[in-house]
């Protein structure tokens, strides 16, 4: 009592900015208990005047702002964005969900899926860009490239926002096929993809989409490259120790750049049987697993879909480990003439001329002539 008189006597005390500070505390608690009063006047008024089921109708009408109503179109509505927070475990479970009512309740126009397995950035893009303009309905992409790596493209592109949460993937291990199956299960939450597309930043496309469309969804089968090739590195690259799952005789090779519908493109992704055989017994230098994991296990789940070829061009007339990689020298109308006429193959049984649909390699300096010629020669 005593020190707050001598307190308040004393100016150089009283002139301190902390002394107004109680009243304001004061003046705060009246403004807080006056809006609490209202709250609780309102609510109660509320209640006697609409009852307590409409207060409750009240506060579940504001929910659905958190909350989707249950509808079919909000079920099979894809996720604007392509981040997540899943990892492989949890997204490979989610991903091979499949209906058992074999009919769409709903209009559904089959998508093809364009994955692009890249190490960075896509030197092709202008080309993919005039490729896909005007399809917007028939196609959906995704990109996986290494973590390290963060894509910039505007959003006028194509390619805006298609990056899917990505790991690191060497080339001839099992992280390359697991990237795969993260591009698979990625593009499988979109109930409307129904073919499935692996290229890389090296491909470019050899028709226009329509064809490229048309021929894939008319085709009977999948496009998986797989052949069973004698020899030190065909056969030679089996291990017994993958026996049982995978006997010699049904061991194949081929392309890892692969074109497969949703049926197969789930299969992959919900495997458990053969992925620890390859992972333990595929191994380099002896055993390049890109080339013979999907291949091998579809031919022994679902061969009768399968048209153990390849849609993507390569040149391997050069010989070496590594094909042939075109730079701007090469782009030339000749150049195509010959990839495009130059071949012969089985199109749902029946011999076609049109076999490849994509190519690669293409070097970066590729693109301008590329560009220039692709409305003539490939009628992008
Ligand atoms: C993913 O998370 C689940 C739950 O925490 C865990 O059981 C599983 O092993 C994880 N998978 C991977 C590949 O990290
Ligand atoms: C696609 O190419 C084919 C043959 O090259 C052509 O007949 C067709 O008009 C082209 N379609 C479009 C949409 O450009
Ligand atoms: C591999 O051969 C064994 C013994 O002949 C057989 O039991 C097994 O089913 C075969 N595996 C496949 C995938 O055909
Ligand atoms: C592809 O090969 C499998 C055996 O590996 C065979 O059963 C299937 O008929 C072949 N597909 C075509 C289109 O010939």
């Amino acid at each position: 009592m005593q020190s707050r008189m001598e307190e308040g006597k004393d100016p150089a005390v009283r002139a301190t900015p902390s002394r107004p500070f109680p009243l304001r505390l004061l003046q705060f608690f009246l403004v807080f208990l006056v809006i609490g009063l209202g709250a609780s006047f309102l609510s109660m008024y509320m209640i006697r005047h609409f009852g307590i089921h409409n207060v409750a109708l009240v506060q579940s009408t504001i929910k659905p702002c958190f909350e989707l109503p249950v509808t079919i179109e909000n079920w099979i509505r894809p996720s604007s964005g392509l981040l997540h927070s899943m990892n492989d475990t949890e997204l490979f479970w989610r991903a091979t969900f499949v209906p058992r009512v074999k009919n769409y309740p709903f209009e559904r126009t089959p998508k093809i899926a364009f994955m692009f397995l890249t190490k960075g950035p896509l030197p092709m893009a202008p080309l993919w860009e005039k490729f896909f303009k005007g399809n917007e309905r028939l196609y959906s992409i995704y990109v996986h490239s290494l973590p390290s790596y963060s894509a910039d493209f505007p959003p006028s592109s194509v390619f805006h926002r298609r990056q899917i949460p990505s790991q690191v993937a060497e080339w001839g291990m099992m992280s390359m096929c697991d990237a795969e199956r993260r591009l698979l299960a990625n593009a499988l939450l979109d109930i409307s993809n129904e073919w499935f597309i692996l290229v890389s930043e090296s491909c470019i496309p050899l028709q226009n989409f329509s064809i490229v469309y048309r021929y894939i969804s008319r085709s009977r089968y999948s496009f998986m490259g797989a052949v069973d090739e004698p020899g030190p590195y065909g056969r030679g690259r089996y291990d017994e120790n993958m026996a049982p799952e995978i006997n010699m005789s049904d061991w194949r090779k081929g392309s890892q750049w692969f074109e497969i519908n949703r049926e197969l493109a789930v299969k992959i992704v919900g495997d458990s049987t053969y992925y620890p055989k390859l992972k333990d017994f595929c191994l380099p230098h002896k055993c390049y697993v890109d080339e013979h994991y999907f291949q091998t296990m579809l031919t022994i789940n679902a061969p009768r879909l399968l048209a153990n070829r390849s849609l993507t061009f390569v040149d391997w007339s050069r010989g070496g480990a590594h094909p042939a990689t075109f730079g701007k020298d090469d782009i030339k109308e000749e150049f195509f003439k010959k990839i495009l006429q130059d071949q012969t193959c089985l199109y749902n049984n029946q011999p076609s001329s049109l076999c490849f649909l994509f190519a690669r390699k293409f070097s970066p300096n590729a693109l301008g002539p590329l560009l220039d010629i692709a409305t003539k020669t490939l009628g992008i």
